[in-house]
């Protein structure tokens, strides 16, 4: 009866899984798929919790065990949700990532031990078992030592490291861990297996490390979301290994979800994901620069507020700087303002404009802009030359036209907005300094380009007491 009950939660729980993906969509009812596949989870985990049983028909034991776990996990979790900033959540995906990969694993190397100990009986230590228990631990560890190197690049604390060759040694190292995985397996009773495991599983710690840190800065996002689906699929060889569907169907859906995002955001950025992944592409500090740059001007916030009311169309293209000063209360403040002058505004919106996908539309939601204001850049390109004024609020590679002029640049072929055919840009920054890629920008050197220096925040604020004054 309760196993019965167990499969029917199970499957209430992959179905809201698929809910809550399909609700996650669409950012009216991503807050609410959110609910819904966290409800999912709870019932999968309770329902195991209380209903499973063992072979033998024994319930699970160490309950005082599993609840002390699932209170800290609850507790770090809800603490470091809440801290997190907005511009920070990469990092805080990185992390959970890599604790994903790693409980894969740990699920692995408990499994494996167990077999170990009962000397590899035929019946359980099947080709297929050992096969998913091999996979838990190359997926789960590269997934885990991958995301902590791609969370430390993220945060500053670890710095692009290459040499030459290192793509080989790469290459070399994860054909020697598959190798490696036939071999035990195919020689389960020499006495070093489970010394041969754990050198399984330092080989695949390094791996992560390695092919992790050679990539570029401003690739890390690619790279995250290759981790998450990493992650997911270790997390499926866990429901294959216990024959539990909730686990199989989460870590597919996961794996499956990750995949496509590294596939849209190589899109996004018209790159293979081999160009991604041996790139080395962004993130240094100090700019490269096609040609001289030549003189930029600078506009007053009087004049940019005259500029701006007296417009017909006015386009705000945001960017990761409007994220950081947490200024999109004050743009919306704008927008409304304007809009009562009779100004039409919208927001042209680039798919990796930010550090993750859809930062912008998350971050101008959070402002309640209503959806239909933001745009997608095909149209926003279509509607430029409408534009009467662009308004760039901390946004840079995505508007630089050298990757669509210079072929030497790094970001040659991205797809940006082409502000520069709008009337006037006014770009807000606080200095001229280069974007994530470490590219300089030739728009604002450009005859149209106006630049409007300071915190985005304290401009757009300023700029409304100008326009109230006007
Ligand atoms: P960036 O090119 O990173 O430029 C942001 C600009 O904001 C900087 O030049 C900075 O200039 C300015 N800024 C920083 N703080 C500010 C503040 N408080 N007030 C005003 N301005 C501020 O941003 P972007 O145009 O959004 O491009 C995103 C980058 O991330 C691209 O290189 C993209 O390829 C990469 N990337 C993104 C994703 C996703 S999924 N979003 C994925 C992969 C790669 P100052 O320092 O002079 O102020």
């Amino acid at each position: 009866m309760g196993e019965s009950i167990l499969s029917i939660i199970y499957i209430i729980g992959a179905v809201t899984f698929i809910m809550g993906l399909k609700m996650m969509s669409n950012p009216a009812s991503a807050r609410r798929g959110n609910i819904v596949a966290g409800i999912g989870m709870l019932a999968a985990i309770l329902g195991t919790i209380f209903l499973f049983r063992n072979s033998d028909g024994s319930p699970l034991k160490n309950h005082i065990w599993i609840f002390g776990g699932i209170a800290t996990g609850t507790v770090i979790g809800v603490l470091a949700a809440k801290r997190i900033k907005m511009t920070a959540m990469p990092e805080m995906v990185s992390l959970f990532n890599g604790l994903g990969g790693a409980s894969a694993t740990l699920i692995s190397v408990v499994e494996f031990t167990h077999l170990a100990e009962l000397g590899f009986p035929p019946d359980q230590a099947t080709p297929g078992i050992l096969a998913i228990l091999f996979s838990g631990v190359i997926l789960g560890n590269i997934t885990f030592s991958g995301s902590l190197i791609a969370w430390g690049k993220l945060s500053g604390k670890v710095k692009d490291f290459s040499f030459k060759g290192q793509h080989i040694i790469n290459i070399i190292l994860l054909l020697t861990s598959i190798g490696l995985s036939v071999y035990i397996g195919a020689n389960l009773y020499s006495g070093d297996t489970m010394l041969l495991f754990y050198g399984l599983f330092f080989l695949t710690i390094v791996y992560g490390v390695f092919f992790v840190m050679p990539i570029g800065g401003a690739d890390m996002p690619v790279v995250i979301s290759l981790l998450n689906s990493l992650s997911g699929l270790s997390a499926a060889c866990g429901g294959f290994l216990y024959d539990n569907k909730v686990v199989f169907t989460g870590g597919i859906l996961v794996g499956a979800a990750g995949t496509i995002l590294t596939v849209l955001m190589c899109k996004a950025m018209n790159r293979s994901l081999t160009n991604v992944l041996i790139g080395s592409f962004g993130g240094g500090s100090t700019a490269v620069g096609s040609k001289q740059q030549g003189s930029y001007k600078e506009i007053t916030l009087n004049d940019s507020a005259v500029v701006m009311s007296f417009a017909n169309k006015v386009m705000i293209v945001p960017g990761y700087g409007l994220a950081v000063a947490q200024a999109q209360h004050t743009c919306h403040e704008l927008q409304k303002m304007l809009e009562a002058k009779g100004v039409e505004v919208k927001y042209a919106i680039h798919p990796v404009a930010g550090r993750m996908p859809g930062h912008m539309n998350v971050l101008l939601a959070e402002a309640d802009v209503s959806y239909d204001k933001l745009i997608e850049m095909e149209q926003a390109n279509e509607e430029f030359p409408s534009v009467d004024v662009v308004l760039i609020l901390g946004a840079n590679d995505v508007v630089n036209p050298a990757a669509k002029t210079d072929p030497s640049s790094p970001i040659y072929g991205m797809p940006i907005l082409d502000v520069g055919l709008s009337k006037n840009v006014i770009v807000n920054k606080r200095s001229m300094k280069p974007g994530y890629a470490g590219i300089e920008n030739d728009l604002f050197f450009q005859p149209k380009t106006s630049m409007l220096f300071g915190d985005a925040k304290k401009v757009l604020q300023d700029l409304i007491s100008e326009i109230k004054n006007l």
